[in-house]
């Protein structure tokens, strides 16, 4: 995988927004993170939109996860989370940013379906990750089947304390998820994870350094033959290569892969 150290959390948004603007330029299908560390990047994406240097009309987006039980107005529904963060303000076609059903019935049924809809429209060319204190990655909390499907999962108590300073109070968080499975993440064709602050710093390090495991999720980066993680010197500085990755960045060296 490339390791891209910027020095700031800015930084790490420029550089990944470099990265979708290309793709989206070309019509691609992109997946789409929530959470408070891509929203940078998306306010570097409307900048670019605004100078008229990137247009997202031709793209399809799928989110990663959605909260069970969270209506689609609900403001901390994930549904409602990328429209106010960033849809709404490109020239994305709402009807084309797909998010797994937070409501339905039966939560298994939707998950299924979500992950057909993902497949039937040709799968996704880049998908932006988040990465979570404990190592997960979409909702894939560490125990996830490395190759799972879309699922239902119930969160961890690290990441109901994690996410609760979203919520009114930590009870409102809800407890099950809809998540793009590992193996769903897996088929995309280009992974970009993004970390910021020294909060991070444990996963990237287990992430990039550590044994792949489902101990933590976001080890399955390892396996996927085209990897980039964007981080800022704080969530990299646990990572004992560091120093490599900077040199093979500045000197445009060939990677493994
Ligand atoms: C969000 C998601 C989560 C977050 C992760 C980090 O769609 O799938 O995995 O990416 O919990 O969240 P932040 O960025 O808020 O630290």
């Amino acid at each position: 995988m490339d390791i891209l150290i910027r020095s700031d959390a800015e930084g790490v948004a420029a550089a990944a927004a470099d990265i979708l603007a290309d793709y989206a330029r070309r019509g691609a299908t992109l997946g789409l993170a929530t959470g408070s560390t891509p929203l940078g990047t998306y306010q570097e994406l409307i900048r670019l939109y605004e100078a008229g240097e990137v247009s997202f009309a031709d793209s399809t987006a799928f989110l990663l996860d959605e909260y069970v039980g969270l209506t689609p107005e609900h403001e901390q529904s994930y549904h409602h989370t990328i429209r106010h963060e960033f849809t709404a303000h490109v020239d994305f076609d709402d009807s084309r940013v797909h998010s797994p059903d937070g409501t339905a019935a039966d939560p298994w049924v939707a998950a299924q379906e979500y992950e057909q809809a993902i497949i039937d429209h040709g799968g996704i060319d880049v998908q932006l990750l988040g990465i979570g204190t404990n190592g997960h990655i979409a909702f894939n909390e560490p125990g996830a089947a490395l190759n799972g499907p879309t699922h239902v999962d119930t969160l961890q108590p690290q990441t109901i304390a994690d996410n609760s300073r979203f919520f009114d109070r930590p009870e409102d968080v809800p407890i099950h998820v809809l998540t793009q499975g590992l193996g769903t993440i897996q088929r995309a064709g280009h992974l970009l994870l993004l970390a910021t602050g020294e909060g991070k710093a444990d996963a990237i390090a287990a992430l990039a350094e550590g044994p792949l495991t489902t101990m933590c999720p976001a080890s399955v980066l390892q396996s996927h033959p085209r990897a980039t993680v964007i981080v800022d010197e704080a969530a990299a500085s646990k990572l004992h290569h560091r120093d490599y990755h900077r040199f093979v960045e500045e000197n445009k060296l060939p990677r493994k892969n």
